[in-house]
């Protein structure tokens, strides 16, 4: 990570300094470039269903697909090819109740998705979102109690269930996006418990209560039928409350920590690296993706280019990776470069 405080004062002035001298052409500005992106940084999501050669293009995401098993193995296939990091899987069942009991099925949309994708791709990694969100009818990330309160505790043997059956399936990594306190926790035993004390936990420790999440929950069918989730995800006017969710994901044993979304929360980014110094993933989540597709339709933005600026950005700030639904696109253009 660049660290721009500490950059020592210039010896000098002008006109004997010209900072212009290192800007001068292409190869002398690639010598001193100081952040750099690869195809390996980027994790793709997916968004998977039951039933076959099903691909739904999501309207507020351009680009992006709601697809059946087969389809979504043809998608896991060129991210290998593209040399992209990993996949990130999202779940659309075929029916939701109040616990969100389709989360946990054996032949659940992810679990089928990460058999199918590791048969055919074995290197590429499989990343799974932990969350009750897709599966519950009320749209909530947890059990709901009688008031209509998301019930913490009693969420976690319900997140434990979903996390064993991701890694029985052969998933690589488990993500858990919920914002229970406590989870990484409940779920590496749970995971330890079963055997998959080999699989890695990257915890979306800091997810904001942001409104950048509009295209998604379209494109994952999880809008809350009631309310709102800023009883369990963060107020975006917080920061340093956000590392105190992170040194609690690590005691919890988080080895992958994630910021939630991207663009709008560099700082967290680089307050979160600087403090850990773990291996850090930061979203760059749907409505990030949207505002920079649509303002490149009109014609109003070269979207290429804010794309890989977009990214830059948010590696220069501290992230190691980013889940980002350019991840195809980006990873094309730096092949061509
Ligand atoms: C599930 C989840 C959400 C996102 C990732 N996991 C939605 C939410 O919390 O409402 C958002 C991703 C995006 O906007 O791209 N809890």
């Amino acid at each position: 990570m660049s660290d721009v405080s500490n950059t020592p004062a210039p010896l000098g002035a002008f006109p004997r300094v010209r900072p212009r001298r290192l800007r001068s052409s292409d190869a002398m500005r690639r010598l001193v470039r100081e952040t750099r992106l690869d195809a390996s940084q980027f994790i793709l999501p997916l968004f998977v269903r039951h039933g076959s050669g099903i691909r739904t293009p999501i309207g507020s995401m351009p680009g992006t697909f709601q697809t059946s098993v087969d389809e979504c193995v043809l998608d896991a296939e060129r991210a290998l090819e593209a040399g992209i990091g990993g996949v990130l899987l999202f779940g659309l069942p075929d029916t939701k109740d109040a616990s969100g009991s389709s989360g946990w099925h054996d032949h659940g949309p992810v679990q089928d998705a990460v058999r199918a994708i590791k048969a055919v791709c074995p290197t590429l990694l499989v990343i799974t979102d932990v969350c009750m969100c897709e599966y519950t009818d009320h749209g909530h990330c947890g059990l709901l109690t009688p008031s209509g309160d998301v019930d913490n505790d009693a969420t976690l043997e319900l997140l434990c269930r979903e996390a064993v059956s991701h890694a029985a399936a052969g998933a690589d990594i488990i993500a858990p996006s919920d914002m229970m306190d406590g989870r990484v926790g409940a779920i590496r035993d749970a995971l330890d418990a079963a055997g998959y004390s080999g699989v890695p936990i990257m915890s979306y420790a800091a997810k904001y209560a942001s409104a950048f999440y509009g295209p998604f929950r379209e494109a994952a069918e999880s809008t809350p039928s009631f309310g709102d989730r800023r009883s369990y995800q963060m107020d975006p006017a917080n920061g340093s409350e956000a590392l105190r969710e992170v040194r609690l994901d690590l005691a919890e044993g988080a080895d992958i920590l994630m910021v939630k979304p991207a663009g709008a929360y560099l700082d967290i980014i680089q307050a979160v690296k600087r403090e850990t110094g773990v291996p850090l993933c930061a979203y760059q989540v749907s409505g990030e993706f949207a505002m920079i597709k649509a303002a490149a339709e009109r014609g109003w933005i070269d979207g290429e280019r804010v794309m890989m600026e977009s990214l830059l950005a948010i590696v220069r700030a501290g992230a190691d990776m980013v889940i980002t639904y350019f991840a195809l696109d980006a990873a094309a253009v730096l092949q061509r470069r």
